[in-house]
């Protein structure tokens, strides 16, 4: 429908969606059931706007009826919030049309997000008990996420939200872009702001929910908002904290980075600065997304890695950037340190592992192995111990027995 008094005034659609055109755009949403054939009904949060769900085969699309400008505000911030691999919807398209009555109306269209629940379901539903204390660090790590991405978020509650079981954890997903701003760093003040929105957001999400479904003793309507507050902080404060070690220490920067994997954060970028004080440095750890590091680690090296893998790899390339650019007092490349990585560790391990490897053995795999090895040594040590005693003590340990 491209009638220019009536329906559709304008469409934008993202490549690899269907066009839309057969929707009834000249009617209000909430009209739609009885006249749009791809409507279904799915399991959905509280919101002010009317949101319908259509189905094109097995793609499933979300529309929200907006004033005319909301939508394309939110759209924008959608794909600015994709660009940063921040776990959002995904935007599809936008338009504008214009009612039956005259009015002029705009609408947000995004892809269904697969498998996610509204934290609705989540309470109300007795087989998902066991997350519902999961959902305090999901949001916790959600808010940190966008925050440290530069987004303020301007309405963060459990309704804008949508869960995702993972592995027995749950991810938080944000799905209302509406009030969502972007700037290149994100200041203490809009941070505290968004935090006082969380509270009172969340007061008010659960203390609806206590009407009809019963809370768990640990999820109280007054409490929760405050230990959401109370995780962001801690996890805030961790993702950010910097430390100081001396010369022979490096160890440490795997640790750091090990712990903080270990909280569901990827670190892309590490720098190391004198202190001024002797031969001290001062390391500081820029966290990125998750899925970020198996492709970074292929473009860099070629080489095929599961993610875990290309994780711990990368991070090696990270420490001997880190360590080159202090040692020549100028930034490094990240793809110069991948080269001296790759001629300088990789190379040599796989020649010094070749005894080890086999059809049944991945290189990466066991580089990782060994990666582990020297940790433990190092660790236990309170020093570096460096690759090649750790890879001469793994060979020792693991090589398989003559005439096997
Ligand atoms: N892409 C999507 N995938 C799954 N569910 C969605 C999607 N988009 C919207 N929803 C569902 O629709 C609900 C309402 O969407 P949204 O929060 O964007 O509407 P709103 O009217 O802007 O809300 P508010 O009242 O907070 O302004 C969500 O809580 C969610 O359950
Ligand atoms: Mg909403």
């Amino acid at each position: 429908m491209t009638d220019s008094r009536l329906g559709l005034l304008s469409l934008q659609v993202r490549p690899g969606n269907p066009d839309f055109l057969d929707l009834p755009w000249q009617q209000p949403m909430r009209e739609w059931s009885g006249r749009c054939e791809r409507l279904v009904e799915l399991q959905r949060g509280l919101s002010r706007h009317d949101v319908v769900f259509v189905a094109y085969g097995s793609a499933v699309y979300a529309i929200k009826e907006l004033p005319e400008g909301l939508a394309e505000h939110e759209y924008d911030m959608l794909l600015k919030l994709e660009e940063r691999r921040m776990p959002s919807v995904f935007a599809a398209g936008h338009a504008r049309m214009r009612h039956a009555g005259g009015e002029v109306r705009a609408a947000l269209v995004t892809r269904f997000l697969d498998a996610s629940l509204p934290y609705r379901t989540l309470f109300q539903n007795p087989g998902l008990a066991r997350y519902r204390e999961r959902l305090l660090d999901a949001m916790a790590g959600l808010l940190v996420r966008l925050h440290l991405a530069g987004f303020y978020w301007g309405d963060c509650s459990l309704s804008n939200t949508l869960f995702r079981r993972d592995a027995g954890e749950l991810q938080a997903y944000l799905v209302d872009a509406e009030t969502t701003e972007h700037h290149d760093t994100l200041g203490n003040g809009a941070r505290r702001q968004d935090l006082l929105i969380l509270e009172e957001n969340i007061t008010g999400d659960l203390a609806d929910l206590e009407i009809f479904a019963e809370l768990p003793g640990s999820l109280s309507a007054y409490e929760t908002g405050p230990h959401i507050r109370e995780r962001y902080e801690a996890l805030w404060a961790e993702v950010n904290r910097e430390e100081v070690f001396g010369p022979g220490e490096r160890w440490r920067i795997q640790d750091r980075i090990r712990k903080l994997n270990a909280l569901g954060f990827s670190v892309g970028e590490i720098e190391l600065e004198s202190t001024g004080d002797g031969d001290r440095l001062r390391m500081r750890t820029i966290v990125t997304d998750r899925d970020y590091h198996r492709h970074q680690f292929h473009n860099l090296t070629g080489l095929v890695a599961e993610e875990k893998q290309a994780e711990r790899m990368l991070n090696e390339v990270l420490e001997l950037k880190a360590t080159l650019a202090q040692r020549d007092n100028r930034s490094v490349p990240l793809s110069v340190a991948a080269f001296h990585w790759q001629r300088d560790r990789w190379e040599p391990a796989m020649k010094a592992l070749a005894p080890l490897l086999g059809p049944q053995v991945e290189a990466t795999e066991l580089y990782c192995q060994v990666l582990e090895h020297k940790w433990f040594l190092s660790e236990r040590a309170q020093r570096d111990v460096g690759m090649e005693t750790a890879m001469k003590d793994y060979v020792e340990k693991f090589r398989p027995a003559a005439g096997a």
